[in-house]
């Protein structure tokens, strides 16, 4: 098994992380149709995090080359802002495997200092509970796949003494009912401070009279914003700066993809990398 992707790039590692990118990759067009008899030229749109553009676009170029025609590497968040037709004065915040991703919208392209992206996302937060939960059940087993299994099925920030999360797990080869409550709350809370810490940063850095207006206009998409109470959260964070808004978009898991979609459709031949 491997894993070629890590903090949000291909892994700058073995051949076989790039042989693995290059399967994934083709398994895709194939999925789409987009390989085979028909001699229909593909157009291949990427989303990378905000800060990867440029050192993984070579890698990036590599991977797809072979299995596709054209080429447009996006940032996943402006990808997400552009499906939501969010491009004034918005904030999305992308909350994926390997990072969390911010860009502000202001009408035009995204520029550099409208995007951050940070490492504190879903991997980190997987490697937080398994570590909570060995000191606390060193008796039990888990591996990575189970804890994050418990996360994407009981995830949730703050709340407290609101809810109690219990699993099954083997105890030396008996089935013994644990209560993960505290360290699934402990490890998804991570995420909370430096997500409301970016989020303010950008803010302050926008014009001052449209301010409240981006705090009125958060977004949250990625599998990460499925995190239950996250937006109510942020929010709760965020209102002590003036009143703000903030949702999670209807289809997380797909935003990015479905905004690249919007985008690939919308862009004129000229946009797109010959490969
Ligand atoms: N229901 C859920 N609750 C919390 N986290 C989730 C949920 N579903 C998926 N995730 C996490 O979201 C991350 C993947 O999100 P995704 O937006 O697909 O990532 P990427 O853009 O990195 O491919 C993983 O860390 C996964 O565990
Ligand atoms: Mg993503």
């Amino acid at each position: 098994m491997v894993r070629p992707l890590e903090e949000g790039v291909i892994r700058d590692g073995t051949a076989r992380d790039e042989e693995a990118v290059q399967e994934l990759i083709h398994h895709l067009v194939e999925q789409v149709g987009g390989s085979g008899e028909q001699d229909q030229p593909v157009h291949a749109a990427v989303g990378v995090p905000a800060e990867a553009l440029r050192v993984n676009k070579m890698a990036i170029r590599d991977a797809v080359r072979e299995h596709a025609d054209a080429l447009m590497v996006v940032s996943e968040p402006f990808a997400v802002a552009y499906g939501l037709d969010a491009l004034n004065h918005a904030l999305v915040i992308d909350i994926g495997a390997g990072t969390m991703d911010f860009c502000v919208m202001r009408g035009t392209m995204p520029a550099e200092e409208d995007q951050r992206s940070l490492n504190t996302a879903g991997d980190q937060i997987d490697r937080r509970l398994l570590e909570l939960l060995e000191e606390e059940y060193p008796e039990a087993r888990f591996s990575d796949t189970v804890v994050r299994k418990y996360k994407e099925q009981h995830g949730f920030v703050q709340k407290n003494g609101r809810m109690s999360v219990k699993v099954d797990v083997p105890v030396e080869g008996k089935v013994t009912s644990i209560n993960i409550t505290d360290a699934v709350r402990q490890a998804c809370d991570t995420i909370l401070a430096p997500l409301v810490e970016t989020a303010v940063d950008l803010i302050a850095r926008y014009e001052p009279e449209f301010q409240e207006q981006v705090r009125q206009n958060i977004y949250l998409a990625g599998g990460g914003s499925l995190l239950d109470g996250l937006a109510d959260a942020v929010e709760g964070e965020l209102s002590e700066y003036g009143p703000c808004q903030v949702q999670t978009v209807d289809d997380p898991l797909y935003a990015g993809a479905n905004g690249a979609l919007a985008l690939a459709q919308d862009m004129p031949e000229e946009y797109w990398e010959d490969m």
